[in-house]
């Protein structure tokens, strides 16, 4: 090799340009496994992290729940049975999202979740019981 050819290769700044493979995996976000319990019915999902769990089991055509869409009129109540999501932006109450409850539109994974969807009612009574 010349002494030409041996600079052009030399790391510019000291640091290699990294591999395409760790750019690759870089890009890939996590993605969580999901199971919701509906109706007797079982959905699982992979959904991304960041991406709300209600818009990913729509997009996968499953009939879930739900009207506003931006956790503020509570068609889409769930339970969590196991695991955590972020809810930032919902309109339950702190006690009641302490308790696990979770608006299935606002709720983004941040584990995998088994979730089990209750009914509108149920989850307005908890409200109502924590606001008083
Ligand atoms: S769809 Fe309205 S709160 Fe989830």
């Amino acid at each position: 090799m010349s002494a030409l050819a041996a600079r052009c290769r030399a790391p510019v700044f000291g640091r290699r340009a990294p591999r395409a493979s760790t750019i690759r995996a870089m890009a890939v976000r996590t993605t969580y496994k999901i199971s919701i319990e509906h109706q007797g019915k079982n959905i699982d999902l992979q959904v991304p992290e960041g991406e709300s769990i209600l818009l990913t089991a729509l997009d996968k055509g499953h009939d879930l729940p739900h009207d506003c869409k931006l956790g503020v009129c509570m068609t889409c109540p769930a339970k969590l049975i196991s695991g955590q999501v972020d809810q930032t932006g919902s309109m339950l109450s702190d006690d009641v999202a302490e308790k696990g409850y979770t608006l299935l539109c606002v709720a983004t994974p941040r584990s995998d979740c088994k979730i089990t969807t209750i009914s509108e009612d149920e989850l307005l009574d908890l409200q109502l019981m924590t606001s008083q």
